[in-house]
C-alpha cells in the first residue's frame, strides 16, 4: 500500500522490520528487544502487526508478548489511542445491530494508552492475586486535551466514560473532566457516562456520539464492541500518539489464532491505519485520503472477505480484497 502511494505521488519511505511479541520470544526470549526499540524511536512513524497467540498463552510464564507491546506504548509514550468507527452502508448487513439504528454512525473513540490498571503493579500468590490501577491528574489532562480538541474539529460533542460510582481513579477522572472541559472549553458539550451504561447506550444510540474519551481498560473492551457497529474486527484502525509526530498505528484487533494461517483475515484495519499513519506522522492527507476512497470503493464494488461476506456473498482473501483495494488506487 505505500509502496503503491510512494510511485503514484512521488515519495521515497524506507521500511525497518523489527520483531516484537511472541516472534521476538522465540528469536531472543524478550518480547521487546532494544534494536527493536531503538529502530522505532529512529523512525517517523511505527506499524505493527498484532502479538499473542496459544503458543506463548502459558499462565505461567514470566515473559508474555503483550509486554512486549505494552512496553513499546510506554517507550514511545504514546498515550492518545485514537480509534474511529465508522459504518460503510454497503456493510450494514454484515453488523449485527439492527440496521437504522446505524444510520450516521460516526464515532471515535479516544483511549488512554498508557496508564491505569494495564501498567499498575501486579501481585501473585497461591490463592490471591493484585492489579494496581493508578492515574495521574497530569495523565487524565492531557488524554481530555486530545479528546476535546478532536471534538472541537468535529460535532463538538465529547462523552466521557468512567466508573465514578465506584472507583476511586474514575471520581478523579470524572473531577478532572468537568473542571478541564468547563474552564478551557466551555463551547463543547459533554455527557459523562458509567461504563455499563455506556456498553450499552453504544449500542442502542450509536449514531449520538461523536468522540468518547475514556481510560485504558475500558477503551480496550467498548472499542470491540463498538467493531460490531461497523460489522467486523477486522475493520477498525488505530493510532496512538504522543508529544510529538512519530506515532504508533496498528489494527485494534489480535493476531486472530482461531484463522491463522489460512490468509483470509481481514487486512482493512491495517490499511487504514497505514492512511492514519500518512495523515497523522506524515502529514500526507491527501494520501490518506486515497487509501481510505479505495477501500470504500473496493468495498461499494463487492470486495468482501469472509468476515463481511453475508447472503452468499463471495468471500475474497487476504490477498486478493488486497489486490482489490490496490486496483482503486
Ligand atoms: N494489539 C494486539 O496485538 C492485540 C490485541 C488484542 C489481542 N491480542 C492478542 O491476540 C491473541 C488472540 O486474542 P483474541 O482472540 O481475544 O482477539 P482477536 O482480536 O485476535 O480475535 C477476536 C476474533 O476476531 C476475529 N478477527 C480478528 N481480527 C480479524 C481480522 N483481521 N479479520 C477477520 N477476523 C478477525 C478473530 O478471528 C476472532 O474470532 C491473544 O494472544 C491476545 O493477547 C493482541
Amino acid at each position: 500500500m505505500l509502496e503503491r502511494i510512494a510511485d503514484r505521488h512521488g515519495h521515497r519511505f524506507d521500511f525497518d522490520e523489527r520483531l516484537v511479541g511472541g516472534a521476538a520470544i522465540d528469536a531472543t526470549g524478550q518480547p521487546l528487544p532494544a534494536d527493536t526499540v531503538a529502530a522505532c524511536r529512529d523512525s517517523h512513524a511505527v506499524l505493527l502487526g498484532a502479538v499473542g497467540g496459544p503458543k506463548w498463552s502459558d499462565p505461567g510464564a514470566a515473559v508474555r508478548p503483550e509486554q512486549g507491546l505494552l512496553a513499546l506504548r510506554a517507550v514511545l509514550g504514546v498515550f492518545a489511542n485514537l480509534r474511529p468507527v465508522r459504518v460503510i452502508d454497503e456493510l450494514r448487513a454484515a453488523s449485527p445491530i439492527r440496521a437504522d439504528l446505524l444510520d450516521g454512525v460516526d464515532l471515535i473513540v479516544v483511549r488512554e494508552l498508557t496508564g491505569g490498571i494495564y501498567f499498575g503493579d501486579k501481585h501473585r500468590d497461591a490463592d490471591s492475586a493484585t492489579d494496581v490501577c493508578t492515574y495521574q491528574v497530569h495523565e487524565i489532562e492531557r488524554i481530555l486535551h486530545v479528546a476535546a480538541r478532536l471534538a472541537r474539529s468535529r460535532r463538538g460533542r465529547l462523552c466521557s466514560v468512567d466508573k465514578a460510582n465506584v472507583l476511586e481513579t474514575s471520581r478523579l477522572w470524572r473531577e478532572t473532566t468537568d473542571r478541564l472541559i468547563a474552564t478551557e472549553y466551555p463551547d463543547i458539550t459533554l455527557e459523562t457516562l458509567l461504563v455499563d451504561a455506556a456498553a450499552m447506550h453504544l449500542l442502542s444510540r450509536p449514531a449520538d456520539f461523536d468522540v468518547i474519551v475514556t481510560e485504558n481498560m475500558f477503551g480496550d473492551i467498548l472499542t470491540d464492541e463498538a467493531s460490531m457497529l461497523a460489522g467486523s474486527l477486522g475493520l477498525l484502525p488505530s493510532a496512538s500518539l504522543g508529544d510529538s509526530k512519530r506515532g504508533l498505528y496498528e489494527p485494534i484487533h489480535g493476531s486472530a489464532p482461531d484463522i491463522a494461517g489460512r490468509g483470509t483475515a481481514n487486512p482493512t484495519a491495517t490499511i487504514m491505519s497505514v492512511a492514519m499513519l500518512l495523515r497523522h506522522s506524515l502529514s500526507l492527507d491527501e494520501e490518506a485520503l486515497a487509501i481510505e476512497s479505495a477501500v470504500r470503493t473496493a468495498i461499494t464494488k463487492g470486495a468482501r472477505t469472509a468476515d463481511i461476506a453475508t447472503d452468499g456473498e463471495t468471500a475474497l482473501s487476504t490477498d486478493q480484497f488486497t489486490e482489490a483495494v490496490l486496483a482503486e488506487l
